[in-house]
C-alpha cells in the first residue's frame, strides 16, 4: 500500500520544502535563541551544523522518502524489509511522529500570537505606541489563557483544513505568492532597521564569533535550531519526498532549500537586532523578541499599520506552510495504516496536538512558574517540550544519516542524487561519519560532566557506532 500522490509540478517539492523550512523558526525562533545565547557563537554552531550536517541529512531524508514512496513510519518499515535490516530502524518513523506532535503543539500557540498582531496592526491600535506600551501589550497577551487558546485553536484549525484538502490544492498556489512577498517585506523592515535602528551593533552582535560565549545548553539549542529550521529529522521532508517526482536531483534541491532558509533567517536577524539595539531593548528577552520589536518598528514607520498588517499576514502564511508539513507525515501514516479517511486522520492528529498545546499556553500564565513541572524538570512545560524536540530531531537525523549512509546501495543513492562519484563519496562520508560524530559531539557537549572526556568519548562512540551500523546492515557494496 504505497502513497500514490505525486506533486503536480516538478518544482513543487522545492516549493513545499522551502515552505516547510521557512517559518517561525526563521523569523521568531532564530533571533530569540541567538539573543539568548550570546549572538555570534550561537550562529557559528548553527551555520556549521546546517552545512556539514543539515544538507547531507536533508538529502538523506528526501532519499528515504522518495525511495519508499510511503509515509515515514510505513516507509521505514518497507525499507527495513527490502534492505534486510533490523526492524528497530522503524523507530525513525515513530520518533518523527512524536516530534511532529510535540512541535505542532507549541508552534500553533506561537503562530497564534501572529494572529493577534495582524489584528492589532490592521486596526491601527498600535500606531505611535512606544516601546513600553508595546511590551506591556505583549505581556497582557501572554497573561490571557483565553486569548492564547482562542488563537491557538484558530491556527491549528486552519492548518488542519489545508492538509485535510490534500496536498495539491492550497499549498502549491499559495506558496508561490507568500514566500517571495515575505522576503520582500522583510527587506523593507531591514531597510527601516538600517536607517532608524543600530545596524552596526546588530551586525557585530551576530557576526562576532566568540565560542566561549556559548553555554553548554546553547550548543544543543544551536544544533536543535539548525534541524528545526530545515524541518529535519522527523519525517516531514521524508513525507514530502515521497511525493517528489523521480527525475529531480536531490543535491541541488537540498542546497537551494538550505540557502533560502538561511538567507531568510539572517535578514530577519539583522532587521530585528538593528531595531533591538536602536531602541535599547534587551536582546536576551526570550520568545517575545520578534513580537515586541517589530510592532515597535511598525508603530513608528510611515504606513506602519498597513506594512505591519501585511507583514504579520505573511508570517502567518509562512507558519501555515510549515505547520502543514508537521501534520502531513502523521496524517499520511494514519491513512495508510488504519485506512482512515484523510480528514479523519488529520482531525485525530490535530486534536491531540491541540490538547498538548494547552500546556504551552499555560506555561506563559497560570503555570508560569513554581509548578510541579518546574520542580521536576527545572523549566516550564513549553521549555521542556522544546528541549525534547531539540533532542529528538538531531537523534532522528542521526538515525536517518546512518540508515541512508549504510543501508542504501550505491546504485540506489546514485539514482536519487544524480551526481558524480566525487559528490557521492563526499556525501557518504558526511552521512556515515561526520554527521553522526557531530550530533554525538553536541549531545555529549551538552552534558556538563563529560567535558574532559569529550574527544576520546566521541572517538570511541563513532568507531563503535560505525562498526555496529556496518554489521547490522551487512551491506555488500559490490552489488551497487
Ligand atoms: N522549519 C519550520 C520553521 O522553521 C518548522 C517546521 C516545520 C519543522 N516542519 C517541521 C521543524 C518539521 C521540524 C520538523 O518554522
Amino acid at each position: 500500500m504505497s502513497t500514490h500522490n505525486v506533486w503536480t509540478h516538478k518544482g513543487t517539492f522545492l516549493l513545499a520544502a522551502v515552505g516547510s523550512a521557512v517559518g517561525l523558526g526563521n523569523l521568531w525562533r532564530f533571533p530569540y535563541l541567538t539573543g539568548e545565547n550570546g549572538g555570534g557563537a550561537f550562529i557559528l554552531v548553527y551555520a556549521l551544523t546546517i552545512f556539514a550536517v543539515g544538507i547531507p541529512i536533508l538529502i538523506a531524508e528526501t532519499m528515504l522518502g522518495r525511495n519508499s514512496r510511503r509515509s515515514p513510519i510505513m516507509g521505514m518499515r518497507f525499507l527495513t524489509r527490502t534492505h534486510n535490516t533490523s526492524r528497530a530502524w522503524e523507530s525513525i518513523g515513530w520518533l518523527g511522529a512524536a516530534s511532529a506532535f510535540l512541535i505542532l503543539s507549541f508552534y500553533s500557540v506561537i503562530a497564534g500570537w501572529a494572529i493577534h498582531y495582524t489584528w492589532q496592526m490592521l486596526t491601527g491600535s498600535l500606531v505611535g505606541a512606544d516601546a513600553e506600551t508595546i511590551s506591556a501589550g505583549f505581556d497582557a497577551l501572554l497573561a490571557s489563557p483565553a486569548l492564547l487558546t482562542l488563537y491557538h485553536t484558530l491556527f491549528i484549525i486552519a492548518s488542519g483544513l489545508i492538509v485535510g484538502m490534500g496536498i495539491h490544492k492550497g499549498i502549491e498556489s499559495g506558496l508561490r505568492i507568500i514566500m517571495p512577498a515575505l522576503f520582500i517585506i522583510l527587506l523593507v523592515v531591514l531597510a527601516y532597521g538600517v536607517t532608524n535602528g543600530d545596524f552596526r551593533a546588530a551586525a557585530s552582535f551576530l557576526f562576532t564569533f566568540n565560542i566561549a560565549d556559548l553555554s553548554l545548553e546553547g550548543w544543543l539549542a544551536a544544533m536543535g535550531q539548525s534541524f528545526f529550521t530545515l524541518s529535519l529529522g522527523m519525517g516531514a521532508i521524508m513525507a514530502y519526498g515521497a511525493y517528489m517526482s523521480s527525475e529531480i536531483s536531490l543535491t541541488r534541491t537540498a542546497l537551494a532549500i538550505a540557502v533560502v532558509d538561511t538567507a531568510v533567517a539572517m535578514v530577519a536577524g539583522l532587521a530585528i537586532f538593528s531595531l533591538v539595539f536602536g531602541a535599547g531593548l534587551d536582546a536576551g528577552q526570550g520568545p517575545g523578541l520578534m513580537f515586541v520589536t517589530l510592532p515597535l518598528a511598525f508603530a513608528e514607520m510611515p504606513f506602519g499599520a498597513l506594512v505591519g498588517g501585511v507583514f504579520f499576514i505573511l508570517v502567518l502564511g509562512a507558519a501555515i506552510s510549515s505547520s502543514i508539513s508537521l501534520i502531513e507525515p502523521v496524517a499520511a501514516f494514519l491513512v495508510e495504516r488504519f485506512d482512515l479517511t484523510r480528514p479523519q486522520a488529520v482531525f485525530a492528529m490535530v486534536l491531540a496536538s491541540w490538547a498538548l498545546g494547552l500546556l504551552t499556553v499555560a506555561s506563559f500564565n497560570v503555570y508560569a512558574e513554581g509548578t510541579i513541572f518546574h520542580t521536576l524538570f527545572g523549566r516550564s512545560a513549553f521549555e521542556f517540550i522544546e528541549l525534547l524536540t531539540n533532542i529528538f530531531m538531531p537523534l532522528g537525523g542521526l538515525l536517518i544519516a546512518l540508515f541512508a549512509g549504510w543501508a542504501l546501495t550505491h546504485s540506489e543513492v546514485m539514482k536519487e542524487m544524480r551526481t558524480n562519484e566525487t559528490w557521492f563519496a563526499i556525501w557518504r562520508l558526511l552521512v556515515r561519519f561526520v554527521a553522526p560524530a557531530a550530533v554525538a559531539f553536541v549531545f555529549l557537549r551538552a552534558i556538563p560532566q563529560v567535558e574532559g572526556y569529550l574527544i576520546p568519548a566521541i572517538g570511541a562512540l563513532v568507531i563503535v557506532g560505525a562498526f555496529a551500523a556496518g554489521r547490522t546492515f551487512l551491506v555488500d557494496d559490490s552489488q551497487g
